[in-house]
């Protein structure tokens, strides 16, 4: 097994060491959040982005935060700086605790607190270059897709079809409205103008997202938040995903469809460049 070092309630150890209680109320309940943050150059990418959307997932689901601020980004720095690879991606799971199994909160319990770090597999200009193909199907889950529970089963079911379908990834369509991926926000260009969903309960606030947004909006690029149909998904000139570690990797084939001419676009590109830029800004950036 591998040697990685994980961080558990307050102790850095080997993975293969590191034990959770079968009670664990992630194990039993999937009662949890998580986050995904990657790393570039061994600096922690909107580390306070990613901070904030922990606190607002613990809120909603009344899991206490287990530490201040200033503890998290130390533990962080510390998981990082443990592993040897430049570019990581660093897992953060909080559960609500162990506990005899019961639905309803216990009284008093302490959340578990779980990080470990992987190598990032970043998005290749090659890959960029081929694109990847998807398909569409309801969007079966929740009513609160804005928290990043780690009960993720309707995601990886719709996940699953998609990629039984030989696609790579499922997107969602609820109500007519296209919402997101099952791991990743939708962008699409149409008449030269990007649109991505409004922020709601129906998706996750991407960081790679908002970041998108910003620097479309940093470089006089035209992109709106708005909603937009199935139909008009069908219809745009080019779809691209975004998250933490496929950044923006575009769509070149919906259902049976191909999108645009079947290479990504000129505005995926521009954005995929920026992207770049803005990483290798975080990379030279003194700590
Ligand atoms: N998933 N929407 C969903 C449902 C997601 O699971 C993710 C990310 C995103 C993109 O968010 P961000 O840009 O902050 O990574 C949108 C992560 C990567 C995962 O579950 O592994």
């Amino acid at each position: 097994m591998s040697d990685s070092i994980v961080y558990l309630n307050g102790a850095f150890m080997p993975i293969d060491e590191a034990r959770v209680p079968v009670l664990d109320r992630g194990f039993i309940f999937g009662d949890g959040v998580y986050e995904v943050i990657p790393v570039y150059g061994k600096r922690l990418f909107r580390l306070d982005e990613h901070l904030d959307r922990l606190a607002n997932s613990l809120d909603a689901t009344r899991i206490p935060n287990p530490y201040p601020e200033s503890e998290w980004k130390k533990n962080l720095s510390q998981i990082v700086m443990k592993h040897q690879f430049e570019d990581q991606s660093v897992y953060v799971q909080v559960t609500r605790g162990v506990a005899k199994r019961d639905h309803a909160f216990p009284e008093t319990i302490t959340p578990t607190v779980f990080m470990m770090s992987n190598p990032l597999q970043v998005i290749d200009i090659d890959t960029f270059n081929k694109g990847v193909s998807a398909i569409t199907l309801d969007d079966i889950r929740w009513q609160y897709c804005n928290i990043k529970a780690i009960t993720l089963l309707p995601n990886i079911l719709l996940k699953q079809t998609a990629v039984d379908e030989g696609a790579q990834e499922a997107i969602l369509v609820r109500d007519g409205e296209v919402t997101e991926g099952s791991a990743s926000n939708i962008f699409i260009v149409i008449d030269g103008v990007i649109k991505t969903p409004p922020k709601s309960s129906r998706l996750l606030p991407g960081i790679t997202r908002d970041l998108i947004v910003e620097l479309a909006a940093n470089n006089h690029i035209n992109c709106v938040e708005s909603n937009f149909s199935r139909t008009e998904l069908s219809a745009a000139d080019e779809v691209w995903l975004t998250s933490s570690t496929k950044e923006v990797l575009p769509i070149v084939k919906l259902n049976d469809e191909i999108i645009g001419d079947g290479k990504p676009g000129p505005i995926s590109r521009k954005m995929y460049e920026i992207f770049q830029v803005y990483k290798a800004q975080l990379r030279q950036n003194e700590d």
